[in-house]
């Protein structure tokens, strides 16, 4: 395996049950790098102290024109810091939290030894858990699973979930509308070309372009000319139909602060690897959220003054989809 994908080999019975308390600690972090993040910039930097991970954002991955509030970046931070969570759980490892309440400061993770062995099983899908953008089956998830997925929650975060009919029409008319409008703005072209590598890339961030289908030769141009053209108007309809699924999931938040937008992240990551659990595949779709006429209208197709900070597929996929790569704990926790 390449090293740029090492992390992945991750093994839950590799635990340190005979280490140090800062080696059990960066072994959890080394799940929380699994997580999904914008463009795959993997914006976190953890440092282990005493008792506690702490969580920062690494100002070098921030995304000034595709998310300029930073709201995509402390959502990935969240994503990291449930697989932590989940992953400390099942090791016995509980956690108290404390968020960030302004720019800069760190998600406060605090390890307590827990009193009940209460073992964590979707640990197990961590290392399995795509984003997976091709075309979805047209079958829906069991409807205990939906159920399941529809009633996670998050303190002061929600799913809703969107399915058939016109409600779920306005809402791929909306996707399609606000993927063609952030796309064809050079500027944000431009930085997410910065993200976008070839399919034997050794870099540990960003996206290899088969994670959109590419083939290998084609891979070895996608990153400049992305810079120059606006792709979407040459998509074939193969890559419109992965604009659809049987199934949407919205998550909304009831405020609009910082621990919002990282609980937020904590509840799709938890979403993720339940579907993951049950064979199903998850595709982030965040186009409709660049703007604020985007989210208000998404606001209006799921009736709810919540505030939406994520879009996401939610299906069984025609084609297996393959992981992109991920910095080590070495490179991002001290
Ligand atoms: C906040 C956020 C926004 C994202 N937006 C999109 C998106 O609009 N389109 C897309 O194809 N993937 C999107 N992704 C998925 C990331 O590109 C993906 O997580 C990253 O490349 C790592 O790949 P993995 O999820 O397969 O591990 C988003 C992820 C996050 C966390």
């Amino acid at each position: 395996m390449k090293s740029n994908f090492k992390a992945w080999e991750i093994k839950v019975e590799d635990f340190p049950f005979k280490g140090s308390f800062k080696d059990k600690l960066f072994f959890l972090i080394g799940f929380g790098i699994l997580a999904p993040s914008t463009h795959n910039t993997q914006p976190w930097r953890f440092r282990v102290k005493d008792d506690k991970v702490l969580i920062y954002a690494n100002s070098e991955r921030e995304l000034p024109v595709g998310d300029r509030d930073k709201r995509f970046l402390y959502f990935s931070l969240g994503a990291a810091m449930e697989n932590i969570l989940i992953a400390g759980k099942h090791y016995n490892f509980l956690f108290e939290t404390s968020y960030p309440k302004s720019l800069g400061e760190p998600i406060v993770l605090t390890a307590k030894i827990g009193d009940i062995v209460d073992s964590e099983e979707l640990i197990y899908h961590i290392v399995n858990r795509i984003s997976n953008r091709h075309i979805f089956k047209d079958i829906l998830p069991e409807e205990r699973v939906l159920k399941l997925v529809g009633d996670m929650r998050e303190e002061g975060a929600r799913v809703d979930i969107v399915m058939g009919g016109e409600q779920k029409e306005r809402l791929v008319d909306l996707i399609k509308r606000t993927t063609h409008s952030v796309m064809s703005e050079p500027s944000f072209r431009k930085e997410l070309a910065g993200y976008v590598k070839t399919n034997i890339t050794g870099s540990k961030f960003g996206m290899p372009a088969y994670v959109m289908g590419v083939p290998t030769v084609i891979s070895l141009l996608v990153p400049t000319v992305l810079k120059y053209v606006d792709v979407e108007s040459f998509k074939t309809k193969k890559q419109e139909g992965a604009m659809n699924a049987p199934v949407f999931g919205v998550i909304s938040t009831e405020e609009d602060e910082l621990k919002d937008w990282v609980k937020a992240g904590q509840l799709f990551q938890k979403i993720a690897l339940l579907a993951t659990k049950y064979g199903l595949s998850t595709h982030p779709m965040a186009a409709p959220l660049h703007t604020e006429t985007g989210y208000r209208e998404l606001q209006s197709i799921i009736n709810t003054n919540f505030r939406p900070q994520f879009l996401f597929r939610l299906g069984y996929g025609t084609e297996k989809a393959w992981h992109g790569p991920r910095m080590t704990v070495e490179d991002c926790a001290y």
